[in-house]
């Protein structure tokens, strides 16, 4: 029998799948469901900076008896208890969820700014979490504001969450950075102990008919995997941090690349969105099948094998690759 096991943040897991953040958390009853089906650890859904900051506005809205003159702002949002209850439900679900698995139990804040909100950080502590997730969406669309300045706030936001917490903390981050190992590097260096590669975002449609913007969320492909797997496979071994992929894992041999190219764990939520809880017991089965076809006794003797740690010029290999990719394509045609 392989040796399944890994260790993220610190935390040793009985095998590489872990539940991403998603509505796969909202029910104490799926939890321990994804538990018996053999999760590792799950991340819990997201509690948003507006959500918090919205409880805090409603608050002072009682309490000053004012108009409510962020009703616009606020208008755009969707109605964040039907998504997941309302800050302070979150902390008494989060507890209830630990109460009832034996697995990690990851929290997951999701913003942007610095500010009274983060003080939830440390709630999601006292609440149980072994370790919290830090999701930094945020789409910018001020042409004055310059790259430098978001990212220098980004830094601050993970300083200071991390600063205020004594478990470990992971940020979930986007793949749209020009200089991304730089900005890698930086997390870590302001203390983030994992990296979670990459947050999704979802693109609206137009509605043509009554022309509004429709939300528009689409579950992954096996294609999105390429992505995380690439940016691994090239950080593994130069930002000294744990690396969570997610993104398009939907199979065995999606987990194998990904240990290949350095993860620690690999997060899921399209694929059990989709097919079910139930599809966790045959990943896993197909995982420990593919170790033993293949002859590897264990995860850990497989992770990194496969990413550029010994490459010493990665990003000349990515472009002749690149080139390759163009080139061999014209050829099969003309
Ligand atoms: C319905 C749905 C809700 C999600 N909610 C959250 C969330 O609250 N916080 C978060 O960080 N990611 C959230 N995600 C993103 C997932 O955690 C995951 O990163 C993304 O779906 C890619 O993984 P996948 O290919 O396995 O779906 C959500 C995804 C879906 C499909």
């Amino acid at each position: 029998m392989p040796d399944l096991s890994t260790t993220y943040l610190g935390l040793k897991l009985k095998n590489p799948l872990v539940v991403s953040a998603s509505p796969l958390s909202k029910r104490v009853e799926t939890v321990q469901r994804l538990e018996e089906a053999g999760a590792s650890a799950v991340v819990m859904y997201s509690l948003f900076e507006e959500q918090v900051t919205f409880e805090t506005r409603q608050l002072d809205h009682f309490v000053e008896r004012s108009a409510n003159h962020h009703a616009e702002a606020l208008s755009y949002f969707p109605n964040m208890p039907f998504y997941n209850f309302g800050a302070s439900t979150y902390l008494t679900h989060l507890e209830n969820v630990k109460k009832a698995v034996s697995i990690p139990v990851i929290g997951s804040l999701n913003g942007v700014s610095s500010g009274g909100w983060l003080d939830y950080a440390r709630k999601i502590e006292a609440a149980g979490a072994d370790a919290l997730e830090l999701n930094i969406y945020y789409l910018p669309t001020d042409p004055k504001i310059s790259s430098q300045t978001l990212e220098e706030n980004y830094v601050e936001l993970v300083y200071s969450v991390r600063s205020s917490l004594k478990i470990p903390l992971a940020v979930k981050l986007s793949p749209f950075f020009t200089a991304l190992p730089y900005m890698a590097r930086r997390f870590t260096e302001a203390g983030a102990n994992g990296l979670v590669l990459f947050n999704r975002f979802y693109q609206p449609d137009f509605d043509l008919e009554n022309l509004s913007v429709v939300p528009n969320l689409e579950l992954s492909t096996p294609q999105e995997l390429r992505l995380p797997l690439r940016w691994i496979a090239m950080l593994y071994g130069r930002i000294q941090a744990d690396f969570a992929l997610t993104g398009g894992v939907h199979s065995a041999q999606d987990v194998v690349k990904a240990m290949m190219a350095g993860a620690s764990v690999t997060m899921l939520a399209s694929e059990l969105l989709a097919n079910g809880v139930g599809r966790l017991k045959t990943i896993l089965a197909n995982l420990e099948h593919w170790l033993v076809a293949y002859e590897y006794d264990s995860i850990s003797q497989m992770k990194g094998s496969m990413s550029q740690l010994h490459c010493a010029e990665p990003s000349a290999f990515e472009r002749a690759n690149y080139m390759r990719a163009l080139t061999t394509f014209d050829h099969q045609l003309f």
